[in-house]
């Protein structure tokens, strides 16, 4: 089974990128980690990042149309700001896991309110780059 593991804006900078928050992984290691989690899970993965909203949009959508097993989505800051990632969620009939590596209840109130979280399946957050591997099992666990 297929599990994309969708990154937004400003997750290519992870391992430099206020790494008190975010750690010193990169997105390339994180990668690598999941790699051999779903090779041993029996699952084949698809990871990308971009910066830009519609990709993300687009990604969704090829998602759908290739009946995914699951989604990973750490939208980055678009998950506090997007409707139309929202709406490619709720357009697809695959579940997405929401995932993000800092808590963003525990941060800023900008980050409290998430248009992810309202069409997602369920939400893994504040285990840093653990959340990845947290959500990847319970990608595996959505199969019957
Ligand atoms: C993040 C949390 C967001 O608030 C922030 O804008 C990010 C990263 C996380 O993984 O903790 O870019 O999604």
């Amino acid at each position: 089974s297929l599990v994309l593991v969708l990154n937004g804006p400003n997750l290519n900078l992870l391992g430099s990128r206020e790494p008190e928050i975010y750690g010193n992984d990169t997105l390339d290691t994180i990668a690598g980690r999941l790699e051999d989690q779903a090779q041993a899970l029996g699952l084949t993965l698809d990871i990308r990042q971009s910066n830009h909203e519609g990709h993300l949009v687009d990604w969704l959508q090829e998602a759908g149309s290739l009946g995914a097993l699951a989604v990973i989505l750490n939208a980055g800051a678009l998950t506090h700001t997007s409707v139309a990632i929202h709406d490619a969620i709720k357009a697809i009939s695959v579940p997405v896991i929401e995932v993000h590596l800092s808590n963003p209840h525990a941060r800023e109130a900008f980050r409290h309110h998430s248009f992810v979280s309202l069409v997602a399946r369920g939400t893994i957050a504040g285990f840093g780059a653990g959340s990845y591997t947290l959500a990847l099992d319970a990608a595996a666990a959505l199969r019957q």
